[in-house]
């Protein structure tokens, strides 16, 4: 059990005890205890005036009262300032117990059974069939992978869908184009750029030849209609597209659990707008269909065009409801950018007209900002585009020759390249809060010092070499005095507190909470580490409890970055 759960539960006690006549007591003080900007104040703070109500006393005298009586040597003693209660930890007690903990859970400190039983859906990169997989879909990619992962550790069954945007009038006119001026092999060699050129070209013609347009249409509808000859280009086309997309996410370590994109909900639509129209929800605008939201200052939400075709929110409509059947889930995430936002709240608006009262609570639009690269904004019609691909391999060569010429000797460079190139694109992604704007710059990202992935992932290596190079110390018992220090304090309470940062990622959908809990460990190692020699021959008792925390630190640290999708080399 951490040590702020044993605090509070103890505070809770001697409250009780100290106050037998007090009613509306908290039932928890958990949530109330702080933790002191200034460490002089304590390890943790318990504000009194929350209590000055129920007992009718002056925060100050509640303290020095509480201060008097609270009895916890082993693991703090506690003083009375200003109406706080502030907590001292017993440090080599603190130290012991919190490295017996981190240690016996291996790499799973933080994992719990929280979320057993219950199921979350999240929707994300969800890229576009015959579309360049540019870093526009980075963070939706990264975000809900260490979401996905946040997640699993917690104990929640997840499923991963990556809902491909993959219907709409415009495979109809590629596939149109593609039998005008198309070539097997163009596009199998090209890939999405030859359909892109295609698609391009259909535009362009078709300006001054309608009958373009209408053929364009023919083939949508065969493509409706189950034409085999219309699939199977289709399907081919998704394939090259996919094909593409697979060698990202093998990269990046990212997994779908699903693939059912627009189109799988083609044939799920007309229950759809049936039940809108039976609820009494659609309303005819121009011929088109549409649920007015007026009353909830939205814009409409497009049902049915005028030709019937149906459009992004009947098919999210129909995916939502698709959802809950097939996975009963108690959340469904949908990580996708803030010029979305619109979209997202009239989808949960409509669903809750409909009467599914699990859409306000449940549905959760998880919004991250715009990335822009070295101070250009990102722009496919402009033309500055970054590949996602090439933005990787660009990466992992920066990084191959930084560690070329930091260390010559290492073996497998090319692997730690990999790893510590793409970390570096990945950390920084999912170092600032998801809603904030982020402008990506090699120099910074690459920087093995600093608040990036090399430095947390060289911190780490820096913790496996300590581990390598220690001699044997048997079963020498550790001396945890030798963690009495403010350094070795500082780690230990980051580790101790890591479970919440994960917790409280998963409450916010916000990874850069785990990312931020990962860097702190770092730095404080590295702190750790310059102010204490950690093997010390005259003191082997010292040099194990040292050890032991070096270890911790080494286990969480890989954690951290797993959970954020960030692999930890061995050596540097
Ligand atoms: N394909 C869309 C895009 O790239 C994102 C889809 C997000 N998911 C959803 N269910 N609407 O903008």
């Amino acid at each position: 059990m951490d040590s702020r759960r044993q605090i509070a539960d103890t505070l809770l006690v001697t409250l009780k005890n100290s106050y037998p006549e007090a009613q509306g007591l908290p039932d928890d003080l958990y949530g109330f205890l702080e933790v002191p900007p200034d460490k002089n104040m304590g390890d943790y703070a318990f504000p009194c005036f929350r209590l000055s109500k129920a007992l009718r006393k002056a925060p100050p005298m509640i303290a020095a009262q509480l201060a008097g009586v609270y009895a916890q040597p082993d693991l703090a003693r506690a003083e009375a300032v200003n109406g706080y209660l502030n907590f001292f930890l017993n440090r080599s007690n603190f130290a012991q117990q919190t490295l017996d903990s981190v240690l016996a859970a291996g790499d799973r400190w933080g994992a719990s059974e929280e979320g057993k039983g219950k199921t979350v859906c999240l929707d994300y990169s969800s890229i576009n069939i015959a579309k360049r997989f540019h870093i526009g879909h980075l963070s939706t990619t990264v975000i809900g992978n260490s979401l996905k992962r946040i997640y699993d550790f917690l104990g929640w069954r997840t499923v991963s869908i990556n809902h491909l945007g993959d219907w709409g009038t415009q495979f109809g006119k590629m596939i149109a184009a593609y039998k005008h001026w198309g070539d097997k092999e163009a596009v199998e060699r090209g890939g999405v750029d030859e359909m892109t050129r295609l698609y391009v070209r259909f535009n362009q013609e078709e300006a001054n030849n309608p009958a373009l347009e209408e053929e364009g249409r023919a083939w949508f509808k065969k493509i409706e209609d189950g034409d085999p000859e219309a699939l199977e280009i289709f399907h081919w086309f998704k394939d090259v597209t996919l094909k593409d997309a697979m060698r990202v996410y093998d990269v990046l370590g990212v997994h779908f659990d699903s693939y059912a994109g627009e189109s799988f909900y083609a044939d799920k639509t007309g229950r759809v707008v049936e039940e809108l129209e039976k609820k009494g929800l659609l309303k005819d605008s121009d011929g088109a269909k549409i649920v007015d939201l007026e009353e909830y200052n939205m814009p409409p939400c497009l049902i049915l065009k005028s030709d019937g075709a149906t459009l992004y929110h009947t098919r999210d409509l129909a995916a939502a409801l698709y959802r809950k059947e097939t996975y009963n889930f108690d959340r469904c995430l949908y990580v996708v950018a803030y010029q979305q936002d619109l979209h997202f709240r009239q989808l949960f608006k409509v669903l809750e007209l409909m009467g599914y009262d699990w859409a306000k609570d449940q549905m959760k639009h998880v919004a991250f900002g715009m990335v822009s690269f070295e101070g250009q904004a990102l722009s496919t019609r402009k033309g500055v585009m970054i590949l996602l691909d090439e933005l990787l391999s660009r990466a992992q060569e920066k990084a191959l020759d930084i560690i070329k010429e930091k260390s010559p000797n290492l073996p497998d460079k090319e692997d730690v390249a990999r790893q510590v190139g793409v970390g570096a694109v990945v950390y920084a992604t999912l170092q600032n809060n998801r809603i904030k704007d982020i402008d990506f710059w090699w120099d910074r990202a690459l920087n093995f010092d600093g608040e990036t992935g090399p430095y947390v992932q060289y911190t780490c290596a820096r913790c496996g070499s300590v581990l390598r190079k220690a001699p044997d110390l048997g079963n020498a018992a550790p001396d945890y005095s030798a963690l009495d220090n403010d350094e070795a304090q500082q780690l230990l309470l980051l580790l101790s507190r890591f479970p919440d940062a994960v917790k409280d990622a998963a409450e916010k959908y916000e990874p850069s909470m785990v990312t931020r809990a990962t860097t702190e460990l770092a730095k404080a190692y590295n702190k750790f580490y310059y102010e204490h020699r950690v093997l010390d021959d005259a003191d082997p008792a010292g040099s194990k409890a040292r050890l032991l925390l070096t270890e911790a630190v080494r286990n969480v640290i890989r954690t951290g970055l797993y959970l954020i999708g960030v692999e930890a080399p061995e050596r540097m």
